[in-house]
């Protein structure tokens, strides 16, 4: 089975106004010889208008999440097909942001995800472990876990990635050494081939958590990285482009 092609995608997060898709027009444009998939998430907000300022470029666009249900009463929610509608191919789901201000558990990712497959959505699945729980040695156990409860088995037949994302090296300038990052992805591919099958060797599996251009290149060839989901470093298209150049 072949290396997945690598996805760089960036979370804006809550940030971004109309005049921030001159960065994303900016990323579009210095996008020449790189051999990554490129995805910006902006905020619900800035997907349609995204969609238009990048039409004919490969730059790909996702949600930050999504409701597992399909439409109906559930005020300031935003559901897959809304997402799909707007303009955007992927969503990123789980976000430990989701998982700890929203009380988003494993089940409730999972439906999302559901949900965002049956939008023709491709989901970006994320996990990730506490720092309390990497001191207390449990890392591995917890994204297991996490991986186990979140993917649904419906995602066997369709393309999607799973990105670790350690909550203590979110927007925190701290990262794990590579072994670390490759412990895990390692465990995290085992899981997905326990899940799947030959089809979990497809999956890429991205590292997020303070990825910016000095470090991305040392990151980015890490065994069994397949991409990065970039946060703080994504709002700027030189700092961004700096890192899709390091794939
Ligand atoms: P930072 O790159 O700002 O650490 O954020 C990572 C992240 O949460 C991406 O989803």
């Amino acid at each position: 089975m072949t290396a997945p092609q690598p996805l760089i995608a960036g979370n804006w997060k809550m940030n971004g106004l109309a005049a921030s898709l001159d960065e994303a027009k900016a990323v579009a444009a210095g996008l020449e010889g790189t051999t990554a998939r490129v995805a910006i998430c902006p905020s619900a907000t800035l997907i349609a208008q995204m969609a238009w300022a990048l039409k004919g470029t490969p730059v790909l666009i996702g949600g930050q999440d999504c409701h597992a249900e399909a439409s109906g009463a559930y005020t300031g929610d935003v559901a897959a097909e809304q997402l799909a509608d707007a303009g955007a191919s992927l969503v990123v789901l789980g976000h430990s942001e989701r998982r700890a201000g929203h009380g988003e558990t494993d089940a409730l990712v999972a439906a999302k995800t559901r949900a965002a497959l049956r939008a023709g959505l491709e989901p970006i699945v994320c996990v990730g472990e506490t720092l309390e729980q990497r001191k207390a040695g449990e890392a591995l156990a917890v994204v297991t876990a996490q991986v186990r409860g979140s993917l649904p088995p419906e995602l066997a037949d369709n393309a999607f990635s799973v990105a670790y994302e350690p909550v203590w090296a979110i927007g925190t300038g701290l990262t794990p050494t590579t072994p670390e990052i490759e412990e895990v992805h390692r465990t995290i591919r085992a899981t997905l081939i326990e899940l799947f099958g030959a089809a979990g060797e497809a999956v890429a599996i991205l590292y997020g958590g303070s990825v910016k251009p000095s470090n991305a290149a040392e990151i980015l060839h890490a065994d069994e990285v397949g991409g990065a989901l970039v946060g703080g470093a994504s709002l700027k298209a030189a700092d961004f482009l700096g890192i899709i150049r390091a794939v």
